[in-house]
């Protein structure tokens, strides 16, 4: 790890740079690193491998945390999250998620990965959310126009916080495609999902199944999202 410079001399916080990655560390504290916004959204990848680590509720609660300091359209504030460790509700939701695909009619014309769902789903080898110890699901007005918009600012700053915090994640989006589903429905009802509420993402946390432990931080390369200058 190379230092760069003292970056702020009263806060004693130091710039370093480690795997390409820029850091700021807080001398002092537990040797943490902390990031910088920009730093957490280019070093946010997706995990799709974890550890059967538990994830502790301190970090829980400082993503949730983040998710419900998003913005919302007209400040209505109407996201609802639920945050799932039980490793039997889990289990539960993946295993009502591949019943729900299984039943699903596969045509070619369906979302590339919609069609993949529902194949691996028909071989009983599905899992939605991968091996992640954590889901949060959030949900908001099924009547209400920015709901996805809303959900998905929220998503984002758990993502990134969740990097912070060292933790692996990704956006899940199989709750919304089956977010009319009955059984799914019941379940969550009895979670506390209000009967005006649908699911418009979740998103799986927990510690990468990688050497290290942390996340892959790979900055990866823009190919689309274009950019016009006026
Ligand atoms: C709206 C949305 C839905 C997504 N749904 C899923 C999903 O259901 N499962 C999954 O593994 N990844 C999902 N992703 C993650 C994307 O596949 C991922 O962000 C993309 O491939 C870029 O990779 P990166 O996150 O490592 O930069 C979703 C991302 C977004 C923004």
């Amino acid at each position: 790890m190379t230092e760069i410079s003292i970056w702020d001399k009263s806060e004693a916080i130091v710039q370093r740079r480690k795997k390409n990655v820029l850091l700021r560390e807080v001398e002092g504290s537990s040797g943490r690193l902390i990031m910088n916004t920009l730093e957490a959204i280019k070093t946010r990848r997706s995990t799709r491998k974890f550890q059967q680590k538990l994830v502790e509720r301190e970090k829980l609660e400082q993503i949730v945390e983040a998710g419900r300091f998003g913005p919302t359209g007209g400040n209505a504030q109407s996201n609802h999250f639920f945050v799932i460790s039980d490793a039997a509700a889990i289990a539960k939701l993946k295993e009502l998620v591949q019943t729900a695909f299984a039943n699903m009619e596969l045509r070619d014309d369906l979302y590339k990965s919609l069609k993949n769902s529902i194949m691996l789903s028909r071989k009983g080898n599905y899992s939605f959310c991968y091996t992640a110890p954590v889901l949060i699901v959030v949900a908001n007005k099924k009547e209400y126009g920015n709901n996805m918009a809303d959900v998905a600012c929220a998503v984002e700053n758990m993502m990134l916080a969740a990097n912070e915090l060292d933790l692996g994640s990704c956006y899940i989006n199989q709750l919304k495609w089956l977010n009319e589903d009955p059984t799914l429905l019941e379940y969550l009802r009895g979670l506390g999902l209000k009967d005006d509420e649908r699911v418009y993402a979740s998103v799986a946390i927990g510690y990468a199944d990688t050497e290290s432990g942390l996340p892959n931080r790979t900055e990866a390369p823009r190919t689309g999202n274009e950019v016009v200058w006026v």
